[in-house]
């Protein structure tokens, strides 16, 4: 039962660092495999989907070196099998870069999908129109993995339907190896597909274009190997920057790309808070009176998706009232209702993608559940304001993407831990209650046992009660 436990009310202060970007190196890890020579990937995030995959691409014979935490030299000469079908790689939606990758390379390739997202709620039709253009023929086997092939790839001119992240770096992936020129038209735009390109070119691409909606590429016989340091994360900052802000904080956020994180500072700048850009690093100072501001997610340079719920935890807290209107994902405001549980008041309109938010003046904290990645992490943002103690648990989700989540927060004096017992939960609380409450404390572990199915909130009711 790994959880993590804090107590909040304590203004966020100090300096954090940012990571690699999860989701650039997820297309990065795929594109390294298209080479026999060595590619040396600095600035990789140590988070599950990232370690999901470099443990696929050991698991089909290429040689996974780790020169450091954040450094993996890759050579996948030696790949045995382009068939990637163990049931962990189910577990992350971007093992589908590995069809791109390995049909770009071999021309043939075998993937376990994504347990029911090929066709249900995240389709990937944009992906394989863009396989089919190219020439080759794919089809879902009895065990649910796509099989693509192609006799040749050719290069053809592919408008998306649908602006896809996915399907932009999967198309890319599989069209540099490809005769001739691709052309991807209503291509995705966002920083982690600039950085896929940028690492394919150094390798030896030709792609032009990327970052805007039109993307060339030119194919070329082989790519070879290279040094590349992947792009700091959008997403990772932009909830440092709402922690910062949820807590009336003032957080220098380092190793970030100012420019990515535009408008998540325009929605700062609109509650009221105070964002400086440098170089390489932004300050977030919090505002009391934060008020209220409308949010409408979009692809790239519109609002992430991927910070909705960091941003819904704040504007839980701002004056006034808030919209926040997902238009990319039907499945995004899960946390709303564990939300409201600490305090908020959103409701969500009957069809599902606006929600409605009545500022509060805080939180109360409690015993919250996180139902994905980055609602998870909204959840530690509100932990962190309320009032008490909060503990989130299913943080298998927010370690998909967040490295060292709780340290960092600790290192700008946060008072959160991750727990895995009972008694680690208790010893948090003991060391972290007030004078009174440790009074109180003392006396019910005089008095009293807990039960060993407690849940944290009621150790700390016994404690203080
Ligand atoms: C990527 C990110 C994810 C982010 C999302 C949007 C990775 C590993 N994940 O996901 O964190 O939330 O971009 O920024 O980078 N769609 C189709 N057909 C397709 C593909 C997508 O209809 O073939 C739709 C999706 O259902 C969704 C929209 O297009 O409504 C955008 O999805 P997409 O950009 O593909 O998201 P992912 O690449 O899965």
């Amino acid at each position: 039962m790994l959880q993590f436990l804090m107590k909040g009310g304590k203004p966020l202060k100090g300096e954090v660092t940012i990571g690699g970007a999860k989701n650039a190196a997820l297309g990065i890890l795929a594109a390294a495999i298209m080479t026999d020579e060595p590619v040396v990937l600095e600035n990789l995030p140590d988070v599950s989907d990232i370690n999901v995959m470099l443990k696929a691409i050991q698991d089909i014979g290429a040689l996974v070196d780790r020169l450091d935490r954040h450094t993996v030299r890759i050579t996948a000469g030696t790949i045995q099998t382009q068939n990637v079908l163990f049931d962990y790689v189910r577990k992350i939606r971007a093992s589908y870069y590995l069809i791109g990758a390995l049909l770009g390379k071999y021309k043939v390739a075998e993937v376990a999908l994504p347990g029911g997202c090929a066709i249900g709620a995240r389709p990937i039709d944009q992906h394989l129109k863009g396989f089919h253009a190219l020439g080759a023929k794919t089809r879902i086997t009895d065990d649910g993995a796509l099989h693509a092939e192609a006799q040749a790839l050719t290069g053809r001119h592919i408008f998306m339907d649908v602006v896809s992240v996915g399907a932009t770096i999967n198309v890319m992936l599989a069209s540099v190896l490809a005769e001739g020129r691709t052309v991807i038209e209503s291509a995705a735009k966002e920083p982690h597909v600039v950085d896929v390109a940028n690492l394919l070119n150094r390798m030896g691409a030709r792609i032009k274009g990327a970052g805007t909606d039109v993307i060339r590429i030119h194919g070329v016989e082989k790519l070879h190997g290279t040094t590349y340091p992947i792009v700091p994360d959008q997403i990772e900052a932009g909830t440092f920057m709402m922690a910062a802000a949820a807590t009336n904080g003032d957080v220098l956020i380092r190793n970030v790309i100012p420019k990515h994180l535009e408008v998540i500072s325009a929605k700062l700048l609109e509650m009221g808070c105070t964002v400086q850009e440098y170089d390489d690093a932004v300050r977030v100072c919090g505002n009391p009176d934060k008020t209220y501001t409308n949010v409408k997610t979009s692809p790239y340079p519109g609002f992430p998706t991927d910070m909705q719920p960091q941003t819904a935890a704040v504007l839980a807290l701002a004056k006034g009232t808030s919209m926040i209107t997902e238009s990319i994902f039907e499945n995004r405001f899960a946390y709303v209702a564990e939300l409201n549980r600490m305090g908020a008041d959103i409701t969500l309109c009957e069809k599902g993608d606006v929600a409605t938010i009545n500022g509060v003046s805080g939180f109360k904290g409690t015993d919250v559940t996180a139902p994905d990645l980055r609602a998870g992490a909204a959840l530690v943002i509100a932990g962190l304001c309320a009032e008490g103690y909060t503990s989130v648990s299913d943080i298998k989700y927010v370690l998909r993407g967040y490295e060292d989540f709780d340290v960092k927060m600790r290192g700008l004096g946060a008072q959160m831990v991750t727990v895995s017992n009972e008694k680690e939960a208790e010893e948090f609380i003991r060391a972290t209650a007030e004078p009174e409450e440790k009074q109180a404390a003392e006396f019910i572990r005089a008095t009293a046992e807990p039960a060993e199915d407690q849940s944290a909130e009621e150790v700390y009711e016994n404690f203080v009660n």
